[in-house]
């Protein structure tokens, strides 16, 4: 066979297999392991315009200042959580959030916890990047 027509080959092929993978990517849907409550997706988007994120993690990721809070929901009462979304600390301005702002941050704070894990200790790394414990 020649040059040209084994370039060509490969380029055909090539071009094919990204198009088959974009498409399969494009139209597969992963099944929803852990829906969101409503609350929770509101409480996210707290999260998001306060920015909370500035100085607090999730899942590890996230500013240093202030504590990762995936997992808030299991080390500390809700009335704790409450009262300083309520009264912010020397550190932590207070946002004025309405009740219902705290509550869907505490739902948000719920669904954190069943979804991932703060900065595991020991962990099993699989092949594709991810983690678990
Ligand atoms: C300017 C940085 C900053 C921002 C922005 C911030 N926090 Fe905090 N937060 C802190 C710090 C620091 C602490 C730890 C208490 C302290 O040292 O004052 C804290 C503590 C907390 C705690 C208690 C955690 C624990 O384990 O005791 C919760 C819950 C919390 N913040 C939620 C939030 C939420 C929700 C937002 C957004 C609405 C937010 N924080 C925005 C700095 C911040």
């Amino acid at each position: 066979m020649s040059d040209y027509k084994i370039k060509t080959l490969v380029f055909v092929g090539l071009s094919l297999s990204f198009l088959i993978y974009s498409g399969w990517i494009y139209f597969h849907e992963e099944p929803e392991s852990h829906p969101a409550s409503r609350a929770a997706i509101m409480g996210k988007q707290v999260w998001q315009e306060k920015n909370c994120g500035s100085c607090h993690q999730l899942y590890g990721l996230g500013g240093h200042l202030g504590p990762d809070l995936t997992n808030v929901i299991d080390s500390k009462p809700e009335g704790y959580i409450r009262a300083i979304l309520t009264a912010g600390t020397p550190v932590m301005p207070n946002f004025h959030l309405t009740e219902k702002e705290k509550d869907n941050l505490i739902e948000f704070f719920k669904y954190t916890n069943t979804t991932g894990t703060s900065s595991p200790k020991s962990f099993t790394l699989h092949t594709d990047g991810t983690i678990s414990k």
